[in-house]
């Protein structure tokens, strides 16, 4: 890398166009992240800071991860990468044995994407392939919900539901999408855990099934727990209502578990958590740990059975797949992620963490600029009451709290908190020390 001298920060900063940034702020102050180990980030000014939101949801089982590395190595020296098109290496069916263990009831047939968009857009292809397959053609639907991120494709974009990503490309989504009122009512107030009330806010789908046929219905797709909205965790019910309304509809169940799953709840999936089990599941971020991409599709043995079922011999079934579909590299990753998590009892540990995480988060709540506090197992959100104008306060009080040491991301007037799950009680106890000096610091500058 090219820097200015003595300086870790590269010459130009102009030409990288950065995602979902605020390019001009941060070219201006720039936080460049230097290093990690475990539950700690250093950045260009040699800043160790702790990491409390395992990078974007990626990295729970701790940065710098040996075994991860190694394996990656070991892999590219073998077989750097293969064509996933019509031929393969065994990698990827070992994986995808080890990952259908952990998947509820039959979700047991895995396709391999690149990241999390990419696995929503492939589950809203298997759906409408699957109806096809089964002759039932006019099922073009989706339904969504407000305050849901499912990534950043066309397909993902249009089931998701949060503004301002949606603004800018609304001429150019799919249509037919409709979306169900998100989950989280006013009476919501600092909760840890599921809320008592809410669970009829599932009826919106029987709701958008009477006006709009649900037999025109594909399927619904819904976060078990809202992340990228500041953890909206689902009302007592709700998850298995929206099964019974599927169901009695022929709809297809998908839950997205890019956050969620591998063991971010306490069980493997929140699938497993709430006893709901969906028809296709999504996963990306902590299949590898983060270090490379990947994201999967789990889906029920029907539904591969019936796309199977409806090709010839020697017929591609699926006209759909990507080059980095499965890589070795990825496969790699994940297979040494799955023996973390059975050498660790990564699930457990995570399981037995979050009580304690939930109790450390809600102290909090005595700062005057926090709004309201929401929770469940590993993930947490912080409302900040909003300054000015809504949608700010987040960002500004990420950047304090980034001065105080510890990171984490920030999504409109919330601050987003998942630790990693290897964090001991002495991390949870920094975490939080340091977000209140953060918070602190921020309301301070707020009422100079
Ligand atoms: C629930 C959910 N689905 C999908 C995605 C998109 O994943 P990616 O950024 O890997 O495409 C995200 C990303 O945060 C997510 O939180």
């Amino acid at each position: 890398m090219s820097t200015t001298s003595g300086s870790k920060i590269p010459n130009s900063l102009q030409e990288h166009w950065m995602p979902f940034t605020s390019n001009k702020d941060f070219k201006e102050n720039p936080r460049l992240i230097t290093g990690a180990k475990g539950v700690y980030l250093t950045n260009h000014k040699g800043k160790t800071m702790i990491d409390a939101s395992s990078g974007l949801f990626c990295n729970p089982f701790g940065h710098g991860r040996k075994e991860i590395t190694e394996a990656v190595a070991k892999q590219l020296e073998q077989l750097d990468y293969c064509q996933p098109f019509q031929q393969g290496f065994g990698g990827s069916f070992e994986l995808a044995t080890k990952i259908s263990r952990h998947t509820p009831g039959n979700l047991n047939r895995i396709f391999y994407t690149i990241c999390g968009s990419t696995a929503v857009e492939t589950a809203i292809k298997i759906a409408i392939a699957y109806h096809r397959a089964k002759g039932d053609s006019k099922r073009f639907r989706f339904v969504g919900r407000e305050r849901a991120y499912h990534g950043m494709n066309i397909g993902a974009t249009s089931v998701g539901g949060m503004i301002n990503n949606v603004k800018t490309f609304a001429s150019v989504l799919m249509p037919g999408v409709l979306h169900m009122r998100h989950t989280h009512l006013a009476e919501h107030k600092f909760i840890s855990g599921q809320p008592d009330t809410g669970a009829e806010l599932a009826d919106d789908l029987e709701r958008i099934c009477v006006n709009f046929g649900g037999e025109n219905i594909a399927a619904c797709i819904v976060e078990p727990i809202a992340g990228s909205t500041g953890t909206l965790v689902p009302p007592k019910g709700y998850l298995n209502k929206l099964r019974e309304i599927c169901d009695k509809h022929g709809i297809l169940l998908i839950f997205d578990e890019v956050i969620t799953g591998w063991g971010r709840t306490g069980s493997a999936f929140a699938a497993q958590e709430f006893n709901v089990t969906p028809d296709m599941m999504t996963m990306a971020k902590a299949t590898t740990n983060g270090v490379v991409p990947m994201g999967v599709v789990a889906c029920k043995e029907e539904i591969y059975n019936a796309v199977m079922d409806a090709s010839p011999k020697g017929a591609v079934e699926l006209f759909h797949g990507y080059t980095y579909s499965g890589i070795p590299v990825s496969v790699a990753a994940a297979l040494a992620v799955q023996k973390i998590i059975e050498d660790e009892d990564i699930f457990s540990r995570a399981k037995e963490m979050a009580p304690y995480f939930q109790k450390e988060l809600f102290t909090l709540k005595d700062i005057d600029v926090v709004e309201n506090i929401r929770g469940y197992g590993m993930m947490g959100g912080i409302d900040m009451k909003i300054n000015v104008k809504a949608g700010k306060a987040g960002f500004e009080c990420f950047k304090s709290c980034y001065e105080a040491g510890v990171n984490f991301k920030a999504t409109g007037d919330c601050l987003i908190i998942a630790p990693q799950f290897i964090c001991e009680k002495k991390h949870i106890d920094e975490i939080i020390d340091k977000l209140r000096t953060g918070i602190l610091n921020y309301s301070k500058n707020l009422k100079n």
